[in-house]
């Protein structure tokens, strides 16, 4: 296996695309080791040879209830009736490597597709485990066992776990390792067979170490290229990116993809004062960089502390608000970097939240972005917030990102052509929600079912209120502290001083979001519903102009956070809280990422691990 060696400083031609096997060095030490393969090993077969990890079984359709049988019957009946791009028929004998399966956005896509297009063949699952084993009881009790799984579990009746079983492979791998960490026999299996990559994987800490961000956001999509290149049969690789790659762009942002060393700074620049002069984005030097000071510093608490700062700082740089964004954006360069004649789809959701309606509304892993903001302004923990009530909250029901993604393999998967198209799932531009309009659908929901305190008291909360100064943001919350308590010690002086902190701090993250002044054009989603026919529109709904906000925030959305993030208990959970000072969320296990299908969001990551129940 040949390790790259590439010159320090290395110039990136930004106007024409460079080999991005040239844009890696390789340096002993460095934290992430990017290797290439040398092109004998290029693996291309016609003949296919399924793997059988998991259990092979063809569904006898004498065991499905009659309910059951009616469901897909009449699914797959409307669909055929006018095809449109022809869903259904296109995911038949199909096998697809999907990466990142436990997390929340995968494990919908693969119930959606083993729901509505059950003649699909294989769904390869890239599992972080220590071995088959152990990939085995994480694909067992974080997916088949899912309460998200329910509707497909009735829809089986006995046979759910056969059927299941039979479609899905479990694949010991990580995403930034050669082969996908698969061992090589399993490696060579997948790139003859799979027609359909999916890659979910990611680390979706906003403040992350710079050098763990890199890792799994840049080397994941670099070694998943270097993969896809062996996979003769592949017709289309989709990679999960975000909207906030846009980064500190303002106004309408369309769907384009970025090419290698482009920078927000950059644009901003030019746009604004064309003399001035602005940091060029060298990918090779900033990894390079993160190598150096790996080798340098030998103290671990203070590489830690570096490169949480580090990543930060060199997002500002650059122009992104986050590490999190920022090595996104870096991924999407690697990848239209490496494509040649590989046909690329990327999808760029905003904030997903719950399912807004299949497989029933309300499912959600994890307690993400938005959730802490709404679930503690109802517990009274967080009555007044840093941020712009007019600026757009730009949220998407996980079920219409999964339901973009599959009209979007569908229809590039038909066309094969080497381009690469950026898909927007997002909500600003056809249906705008406000900052102050999510507060009021919370204050509804939450006026008509309060929370509870640790005491069984109902909590009454005040609509909310905002703050576009941060010291006047402080004061008002230091006042309101000191008039609710009363301060006779310097223990208690010392608890408030801590939450005012902790609030400054947990707004300053959300500052790029509850200020954000942009807007996601979505054109190619628009265009894409158009090629459906009306019974995949209604079955694959991606129309985000018809989502009523106030129903689905007060109606389902949070109610699906206390259900399946609190287990129910949503009204009286126990977040940390310290005599109703101490703010919910100061507990947990600091901010790095750890493994594990709530190991999400950089708010997430400050949540007690034990609060985070996925189903
Ligand atoms: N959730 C959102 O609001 C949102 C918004 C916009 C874009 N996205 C993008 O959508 C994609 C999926 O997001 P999500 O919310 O589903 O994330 P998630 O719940 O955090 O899941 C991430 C998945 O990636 C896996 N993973 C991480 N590092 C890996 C590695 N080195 N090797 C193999 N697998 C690895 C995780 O495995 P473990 O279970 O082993 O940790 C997990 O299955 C990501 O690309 C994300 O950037 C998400």
């Amino acid at each position: 296996m040949a390790m790259l060696h590439v010159q320090k400083n290395f110039p990136l031609n930004i106007t024409t695309r460079v080999p991005t096997t040239e844009l890696f060095s390789k340096n002993g030490h460095f934290p992430i080791k990017f290797y290439s393969y040398p092109k004998n090993e290029i693996i291309r077969s016609k003949k296919t040879n399924h793997l059988t990890l998991g259990i092979d079984h063809v569904i006898d359709p004498s065991s499905f209830s009659s309910s059951c049988i009616k469901a897909l019957g009449d699914h797959q009946g409307d669909v055929l009736a006018h095809n449109g791009i022809g869903i259904i028929d296109f995911f038949e004998d199909k096998n697809i490597l999907v990466t990142g399966a436990t997390g929340f956005l995968a494990k919908v896509l693969i119930e959606k597709m083993l729901r509505t297009t059950p003649k699909i063949n294989k769904i390869y699952l890239l599992i972080r485990s220590k071995d088959k084993e152990a990939a085995f009881d994480r694909l067992t009790s974080e997916i088949i066992e899912s309460k998200l799984f329910k509707c497909l579990k009735e829809m089986h009746g006995g046979s759910y776990e056969l059927f299941i079983k039979s479609k899905l492979v479990p694949i010991v791998g990580n995403i930034h390792e050669p082969n996908l960490g698969m061992d090589s026999i399993t490696a060579h299996q997948i790139a003859q067979e799979i027609d359909l990559i999916v890659d979910s994987a990611a680390n979706t800490t906003f403040d992350l170490r710079y050098d763990l961000a890199l890792e799994a956001n840049v080397n994941g999509p670099y070694q998943l290229m270097l993969f896809a290149k062996k996979c003769k049969n592949l017709k289309l690789l989709i990679h999960y990116s975000t909207a906030y790659v846009n980064g500190e762009r303002e106004g309408l942002m369309y769907e384009k993809p970025f090419t290698m060393g482009e920078s927000i700074t950059k644009e901003k620049v030019t746009s604004h004062s064309p003399s001035t002069k602005f940091p060029s984005l060298n990918v090779a030097n900033e990894l390079d960089f993160v190598s150096m000071l790996n080798n340098a510093i030998e103290n671990n608490d203070t590489f830690n502390k570096i490169m949480k700062d580090l990543g930060s700082e060199r997002a500002k740089l650059y122009g992104w608000h986050d590490t999190y964004s920022f090595t996104k954006a870096i991924g999407e360069m690697v990848i239209d970097n490496m494509r040649e004649d590989i046909p690329i789809v990327i999808i760029r959701p905003s904030v997903i939240t719950s399912t807004y309606e299949e497989p029933f509304p309300g499912w959600i892993q994890g307690f993400r972005v938005i959730d802490p903001l709404l679930i503690f302004y109802g517990k009274g923990e967080y009555t007044c917030c840093f941020g712009d009530p007019s600026s757009l909250v730009d949220v998407v029901p996980v079920d219409m990102v999964v339901n973009t993604t599959m009209a979007a393999i569908v229809k590039h998967g038909h066309l094969q052509i080497p381009e690469l198209n950026v898909y927007h799932a997002t909500s600003s531009y056809m249906n705008p929600l406000s900052l102050s309009q999510l507060f009021n659908y919370g204050f509804e929901f939450f006026s008509s079912s309060p929370s509870v305190n640790s005491k069984g008291d109902q909590i009454k909360i005040k609509k909310m209120i905002f703050f576009d100064n941060m010291s006047d943001f402080t004061n008002y919350i230091l006042e309101k502290l000191l008039k609710e308590q009363e301060v006779h010690d310097l223990k208690m002086q010392m608890r408030i001083k801590r939450k005012v902190e902790y609030l400054e701090n947990f707004s300053k993250i959300y500052e790029p979001y509850t200020f954000y002044k942009g807007r996601f054009h979505n054109d190619n989603m628009r265009k894409l519903m158009e090629d459906m026919s009306e019974e995949e529109r209604k079955n694959f709904n991606i129309d985000e102009s018809k989502i009523n906000w106030r129903d689905y925030f007060a109606g389902v959305h949070i109610l699906g956070v206390k259900e399946h993030v609190f287990n129910g208990s949503g009204t009286n959970m126990d977040c940390g809280a310290v005599d109703g000072v101490t703010p919910p969320i100061t507990r947990g296990r600091g901010l790095d990422p750890g493994y594990g299908e709530n190991s999400v969001g950089s708010v997430a990551t400050l949540v007690d691990p034990a609060m985070r129940n996925p189903n």
